[in-house]
């Protein structure tokens, strides 16, 4: 029997980049998977859902959906997400804020609510069998720049929410754990703006020379520690933050220009 087989996983955002390798890996690992996106899957993982994170009467009717079809809840990955340009605090309007804190934090907020009501529904298959509810944030989370504001913001939010979801899950001694992810620069389709600007591979190579270990990420890096956070592999670990991210928050990489021992 595979590791995942008895256990079912909405993936949110699971279309594309991420969120679609996390799928891939969690259906590999026996994962009944329900791909929830606003675009349609193009690769065939799983059974897919048009869904908006930002509704919550879409929320609603995906839980219902799924405790109807697959009859059980054990593994929300709150992965949607969006870049919401480079505004800094002067330039970034209202309206861009909310959209980008909607559909990154908000969304991520009602994620955790109605992957709660899911799980605490059907019940731990086995005892060993724990629920794991894994956030997507970012580096972006950890550490900031003058811009993009708004998405720095929304991915701080999830930072902190993950904690306070995860304290509360073990407060009410829900068989629930809530993490959170830190992806440094990962190759997909959130960057198409800069590809178009700057074409793929320099885009890419700009942004891999940013980070210590001198590349970006391919999405199924990332999708490898959401498959571990989601299982119980990871069953003692709550309210982390995983940091996936070639190194890039672990300080300055440039010596003093002296001679290096
Ligand atoms: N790519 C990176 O370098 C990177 C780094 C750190 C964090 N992240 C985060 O990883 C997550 C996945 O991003 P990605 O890089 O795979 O980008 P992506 O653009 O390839 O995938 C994002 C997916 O989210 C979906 N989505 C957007 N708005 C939605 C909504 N309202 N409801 C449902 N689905 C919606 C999109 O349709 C798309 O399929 C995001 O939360 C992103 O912020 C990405």
């Amino acid at each position: 029997m595979s590791e995942l087989s008895e256990r079912v996983a909405i993936v949110t955002g699971g279309a594309s980049g991420i969120g679609a390798a996390s799928a891939r890996l969690l259906q590999d690992a026996g994962a009944t998977v329900v791909v929830a996106d606003i675009q349609e899957a193009k690769d065939g993982v799983g059974r897919f859902v048009t869904h908006d994170v930002t509704s919550e009467a879409s929320w609603k009717a995906l839980l219902a959906d799924v405790l109807e079809r697959e009859g059980r809840l054990d593994i929300v990955v709150n992965n949607a997400g969006v870049s919401g340009g480079t505004g800094n605090v002067e330039t970034t309007t209202v309206e861009e804020w909310q959209r980008v804190q909607a559909i990154n934090s908000e969304g991520v907020f009602l994620g955790c609510k109605y992957a709660i009501e899911g799980m605490k529904k059907t019940g731990p298959r086995k005892p060993e069998c724990k629920g794991s509810i894994v956030n997507i944030s970012s580096i972006a989370g950890l550490i900031s720049g003058a811009g993009p504001l708004a998405y720095t913001a929304s991915k701080g939010a999830v930072r902190l929410l993950t904690k306070s979801v995860a304290l509360h899950c073990a407060e009410k001694k829900y068989a629930i754990r809530c993490n959170s992810v830190h992806p440094g620069g990962v190759d997909t389709a959130i960057f198409n703006p800069l590809w178009q600007a700057v074409g793929h591979e320099q885009g890419k190579a700009f942004i891999g020379a940013r980070h210590p270990i001198g590349r970006m990420a391919e999405p199924p890096e990332v999708g490898e520690v959401v498959l571990w956070l989601a299982s119980d592999r990871s069953s003692f670990v709550t309210g982390a933050e995983i940091v996936a991210d070639g190194g890039i928050t672990s300080g300055l990489m440039r010596r003093l220009p002296l001679a290096a021992p």
